[in-house]
């Protein structure tokens, strides 16, 4: 088991995918390869054969599932750009900047039936339950976006909306790959569900830092708007502690930038950090990224695998919990 070299092997699948795509229509694949050639952690499909090569000496059954779990994973982020207005990805324009709209969905699209092209070409033994769980794991992933819009104009919000929304938005999709790559290696169902387990938290954990770095992080690194979820009114987990430990005042305030719009988006982002600070929110906040990170720890600890395997998923883990992107 080596994840360097899982690295690795998905950028070259990726290459060899993106060099097989059509000319024309060149708005429709001028986009995806836009896309896929620049950048990315590749964090899910690394799981997925991280998933497979813990059960069998070769992940070779899983990299087209891999592969087309980075697909699905593009096509949700060129729809959630439009849907969080957000004008950068990776360091760069987003598609739906750089062409328009209806680009964007389209070519999302058909990125959405690229993934299930490849899904499908996972070993027959497994195939049903790969498909099945894909399918559900798309469902769950609009629910979760879904709730994530509807949440803006919400004015409260119970921490444990906020973490099953994020656990379908963001987490049951690192969960889904691990399992998906267990099942292609032929793991029992049992130690399939345990991985799909230390995935979730894997996944819920990940989500809060990616919250926290919107906000705190280096936008050259993170590549994204620094601030985007302050000004599109992203009840994160920093906006639910800062209303549970914040000062009256410091409160209100916030209730009253996240209940509108603003011309002014460096002064409300400003603002709104400063509330953060306040009522260390960034501080609460880690404290439940470590919490997710002890229970995908417990999930691993189950796992009916060799010591040394288990001690990979662990540093894998942590580095994706402590990155700064
Ligand atoms: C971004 O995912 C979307 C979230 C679920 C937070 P990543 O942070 O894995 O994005 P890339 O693929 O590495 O750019
Ligand atoms: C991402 O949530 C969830 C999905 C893309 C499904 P975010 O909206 O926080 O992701 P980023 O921050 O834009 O990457
Ligand atoms: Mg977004
Ligand atoms: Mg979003
Ligand atoms: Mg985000």
């Amino acid at each position: 088991m080596n994840i360097a070299s899982y690295q690795e092997r998905i950028e070259q699948e990726l290459r060899t995918w993106i060099s097989n795509l059509p000319e024309e229509p060149e708005n429709l694949y001028a986009p995806l390869r836009y896309t896929l050639e620049h950048g990315g952690k590749r964090m899910r499909p690394i799981l997925a054969l991280t998933g497979c090569g813990i059960f069998s000496d070769s992940v070779e059954a899983a990299v087209p599932a891999a592969l087309g779990i980075e697909l699905f994973h593009n096509f949700t982020l060129l729809h959630d750009d439009i849907m969080d207005n957000a004008p950068l990805r990776r360091g760069r324009e987003t598609v739906f900047k750089k062409w328009n709209t209806n680009i964007a969905i389209l070519s999302g699209d058909a990125l959405f039936a690229e993934s299930f092209k490849l899904m499908s070409k996972s070993p027959v033994f497994a195939l049903h339950d790969i498909l099945d769980l894909f399918s559900q794991t798309t469902i769950e992933v609009c629910e979760g976006q879904q709730l994530d819009m509807d949440f803006e104009q919400r004015r409260t919000l119970h921490v444990d909306e906020y973490l099953n929304m994020i656990r379908l938005k963001t987490a049951v999709l690192p969960a889904a790959a691990l399992k998906i790559g267990a099942l292609c290696g032929g793991a029992s169902a049992q130690d399939a569900e345990r991985l799909y387990t230390f995935g979730l938290h894997i996944g819920m954990a990940f989500q809060l830092q990616d919250d926290i770095l919107d906000t705190f992080g280096d936008s050259e690194k993170v590549g994204k708007q620094r601030g985007g979820d302050i000004l599109a009114n992203k009840k994160t987990v920093l906006v639910l502690l800062a209303l549970e430990n914040g000062s009256a005042t410091d409160r209100d305030e916030l209730r009253v930038w996240y209940s509108t719009t603003t011309d002014q988006p460096q002064e409300k982002i400003a603002a709104v950090i400063g509330i953060f600070n306040r009522s260390n929110a960034r501080e609460e906040a880690n404290r439940f990224m470590l919490a997710h990170q002890q229970q995908a720890f417990e999930a691993i600890s189950e796992l009916t695998i060799s010591e040394s395997k288990k001690e990979i998923l662990r540093q894998f883990a942590d580095q994706l919990l402590h990155r700064e992107h």
